[in-house]
């Protein structure tokens, strides 16, 4: 801790409630600030933040891009691209690129309203229903399910294994458990029966195609390459997503004005949305490995150090947006940084995006009115991700 105070710790349950006091101190007391009990540096405002994240060179994601990650220093296996550099990197991303296609993304679209009127019809004519155990526990993995290939049967498991991942005690770093981090076990029987089974999906696609890596060898991907991708895949989407519904539900309560805009026109809903995944990011921060010193604000960072990149405070940088601490559905956002930006910026963003808008028009149409009975709330124990397991409405059906 500083002399006036100034301490921030990404695992304080305390500051993690609401960030964004301690995150504005940072900003104007300390834009580089070093935390000397978990040992990295952090940056906090969106200039500083939106340019480490294209620094691909200096701040390599060699490492990995979560703290605990960076700091255990495991070996990765290769193909764990959100873990590479270019040129690597970009070889990698481009296979995986190929899920996304806007052909693909319309099916699932209409694949994901259908599973959110499933999931809120059963709701009609009662007093509640819950953001995230009712609606967005499952839809993440749904719908990276049915991009990528995953049967419907088997996405519990896939989410059971991303989601404890992701968890940490109150108050402690994330433990790391390579074996447990990295373990494809059940991608790898998904991948030999789609090899059996072809279907209109990533799996099957990268089990034919033919690719020209780093060195100039053309060659298909190994399993195990492609075992690899679906870890990333579900690792990066499904905790993340998850996060953004339990956020909709709690801060579009505190604005009923603004809800009642969106019923009326549904047109504003993409901002909406955007705007949400500014104001509370469901990843608060990204982490580098410092890989060649850096200096910011006057200090230097020498090689070999762990940089945590506060998405979350950039988000809400005065320099940037006005009035950030304001949930406005109007505001003209431009850029922001929940997604990253640069070579790592998300693959799945477009997904996720669309699994908010979806979720929301399917919510007004049935619930324009709720409130959140907090007391029953549950906060999500994970630092990596910032959001809720549960988010209890109350519906008005008036
Ligand atoms: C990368 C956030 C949803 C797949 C990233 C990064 C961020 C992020 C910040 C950049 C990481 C870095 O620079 O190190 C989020 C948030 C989401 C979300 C907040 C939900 C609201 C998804 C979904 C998918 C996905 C739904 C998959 C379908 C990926 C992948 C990468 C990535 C594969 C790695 C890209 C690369 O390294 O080139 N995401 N993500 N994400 N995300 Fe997401």
């Amino acid at each position: 801790m500083s002399d006036d105070g100034l301490y921030y710790d990404p695992y304080d349950v305390d500051i993690d409630r609401d960030p964004y006091p301690t995150y504005r101190r940072l900003r104007d007391e300390a834009p580089l600030y070093y935390n000397e009990r978990y040992d990295f540096w952090g940056l906090s405002r969106f200039a500083d933040v939106d340019a480490a994240l294209r620094d691909v060179k200096r701040l390599s994601s060699a490492k990995g891009d979560i703290l605990e990650v960076v700091k255990a220093d495991p070996v990765m296996p290769s193909g764990v691209f959100i873990h590479e550099d270019p040129p690597q990197h970009t070889v990698h991303r481009a296979l995986v690129s190929r899920a996304f296609t806007p052909r693909r993304m319309r099916m699932v679209e209409e694949k994901v309203r259908a599973f959110c009127v499933a999931c809120l019809e059963p709701f009609t004519g009662s007093d509640g229903f819950d953001f995230v155990t009712d609606l967005g526990d499952e839809l993440p993995m749904r719908a990276i399910g049915m991009l990528v290939g995953i049967p419907d049967v088997e996405q519990p498991k896939v989410r059971d294994h991303a989601q404890r991942n992701l968890r940490n005690e109150p108050g402690r770093p994330l433990p790391i458990n390579k074996e447990q981090y990295f373990d494809g076990g059940m991608y790898a029987e998904y991948v030999a029966w789609r090899e059996k089974n072809p279907s209109d999906d990533l799996i099957t696609e990268l089990l034919g195609v033919e690719f020209e890596d780093v060195d100039g060898t053309v060659r298909r991907l190994t399993r195990d390459e492609i075992v690899t991708f679906l870890t990333v895949i579900a690792g990066a989407g499904v905790e993340t997503t998850g996060r953004l519904f339990g956020w909709m539900g709690k801060v579009l309560a505190e604005h009923p004005d603004q809800r009642r805009e969106l019923t009326a026109d549904r047109s504003l809903i993409s901002n909406a949305i955007e705007e949400l995944l500014r104001y509370e990011p469901p990843g608060p921060h990204v982490a580098r490995y410092v890989a060649e010193d850096v200096e910011y604000h006057g200090t230097k960072v020498p090689a070999g150090s762990a940089m945590l990149l506060m998405v979350a405070s950039a988000n809400h940088d005065e320099q940037r947006f006005d009035d950030p601490d304001r949930y406005d559905i109007h505001r003209n956002i431009g850029t922001y940084v929940t997604f990253g930006h640069g070579a790592h910026y998300c693959l799945g963003a477009a997904l996720a995006r669309m699994e908010g808008r979806v979720a929301l028009d399917e919510v007004l149409n049935r619930f324009p009115d709720w409130e959140i009975d907090m007391a029953g709330a549950r906060r999500s124990p994970t630092t990596t991700v910032r959001g809720w397991d549960s988010m209890p409405a109350i519906i008005d059906q008036r």
